[in-house]
């Protein structure tokens, strides 16, 4: 797959990965799952880069679900110190390349450390415009969902929104994802097929894309398999193929 091949002008406005089998990779090659995560690090790296060379303009990683609290501490600790050294070392990178970074989650949830070091990132880079690099972070799209209804339930009762004015687009605007458009391609490695929780409202109309590349060893030849796998579907949003041509 080449860069060539694929149509600029049909470009996935957002795609958003599910980066999975860290773990794995590390055990085929006899390693500790830890340097599992230090090589889909990197893997991060390309893709970030990939992106913003092929300007797309959003990006969503699922880099630590809700569930992904069950882990051994240990485990749980190691990612927490990846990521914040990664934090520290990208941002200069971020500034570089005009990339934006965002998090969706409950950032409550993480060390004092990394969400004042996430609110940080977020600041320093909000005005910058070629890519939106969101990390979902202590994320869990069934529990995003609860805290909009929560959210909304409260203003109607306030008489701030009438029940009446509730739609699709409140409701967009009261996810986490409210600066962002809906998923186009979603990608998933490693060979599972499932969609673990992540952005279910989201997703509506995304194209799904699964590889049994494991996440350490996807790099920007994949991504382009997959954007060309995108760009070779019809989309139809319910039409039929002939209203969609
Ligand atoms: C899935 O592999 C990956 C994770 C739970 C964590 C994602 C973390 C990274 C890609 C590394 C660093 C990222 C950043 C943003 C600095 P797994 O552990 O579930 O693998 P397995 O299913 O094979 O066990």
């Amino acid at each position: 797959m080449s860069l060539l091949e694929i149509d600029k002008e049909n470009l996935p406005r957002h795609v958003a990965v599910i980066m999975d089998g860290n773990g794995r990779w590390a055990k085929k090659k006899g390693q500790r799952r830890e340097n599992g995560h230090r090589a889909g690090r990197k893997a991060v790296k390309r893709i970030v880069e990939s992106c913003a060379e092929l300007k797309i303009k959003n990006l969503t990683l699922y880099a630590f679900s809700t569930e992904n609290w069950n882990r051994p501490k240990v485990e749980i600790d190691f990612l927490m110190q990846l990521l914040l050294l990664s934090l520290k070392d990208e941002l200069k990178n971020l500034n570089k390349n005009n990339i934006k970074f965002e998090t969706i989650g409950n950032l409550d949830r993480l060390p004092k450390k990394i969400s004042n070091y996430l609110l940080k990132v977020k600041e320093q880079t909000k005005n910058n415009s070629a890519l939106t690099l969101t990390l979902a972070l202590s994320y869990g799209s069934r529990s995003e969902i609860v805290n909009v209804v929560r959210e909304i339930s409260d203003k109607v009762k306030n008489n701030i929104i009438s029940l009446k004015k509730i739609d699709e687009s409140v409701i967009n605007d009261h996810l986490y994802t409210r600066h962002l458009p809906d998923v186009d391609l979603l990608i998933r490695t490693s060979g599972e097929k499932r969609i673990s929780n992540f952005l279910l409202w989201q997703i509506a109309y995304a194209e799904l894309y699964f590889t049994k590349k494991m996440w350490p060893d996807f790099g920007k030849e994949d991504l382009y398999k997959a954007i060309i796998s995108y760009q070779n579907r019809e989309r139809r949003f319910g039409k039929t193929s002939e209203q969609v041509k």
